[in-house]
């Protein structure tokens, strides 16, 4: 059963805790692909984890957090189909849904408190893609992934 997939670095360890906790009261199935204590890792090992389970389809959608988020997003980013949004606020969480279609939402664990971070993946789960002019924008994006470079 496809479901989600999240992981967190060191440094987002204590707000992906918090999320799973908000997954289970939901009912909502996922599998956590770590860090399981505070060691410090590296993000890519772990954004690349997530990011093959979506782009394969063993996973419907995705969760990363390291400390600011950025490093979690470049890296998810690299891999064909992902389409990772690092996400601050309500606003950007709700975009993300709704004109990115972002299959993976990524936080920062160093900048967002536990209860803002399980509010924007409520509102990232909860929104829909709008389609029409959006899908047209992320046909576009996939094929820069195809082309060439100096092929402008
Ligand atoms: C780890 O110290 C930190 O660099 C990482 O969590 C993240 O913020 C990278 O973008």
């Amino acid at each position: 059963m496809r479901m989600i997939a999240i992981a967190s670095d060191h440094g987002g360890l204590h707000l992906k805790q918090a999320i799973c906790q908000l997954l289970q009261q939901r009912d909502m199935e996922f599998a956590d692909f770590g860090v399981t204590d505070d060691s410090s890792v590296d993000y890519p090992d772990y954004a690349l984890k997530v990011a093959e389970a979506v782009a394969t389809g063993r996973q419907a959608r995705g969760i990363l957090i390291c400390g600011t988020g950025i490093g979690m997003a470049i890296a998810a980013n690299k891999v064909k189909g992902i389409r990772a949004a690092l996400v601050h606020d309500e606003f950007t969480a709700r975009m993300a849904k709704e004109h990115n279609n972002a299959n993976i939402l990524v936080l920062g664990g160093r900048i967002l408190d536990e209860q803002t971070g399980a509010r924007l993946v409520e509102i990232w789960l909860d929104s829909h893609f709008e389609g029409g002019r959006h899908q047209g924008r992320l046909d576009k994006i996939e094929q820069i992934a195809c082309r060439p470079c100096g092929d402008a």
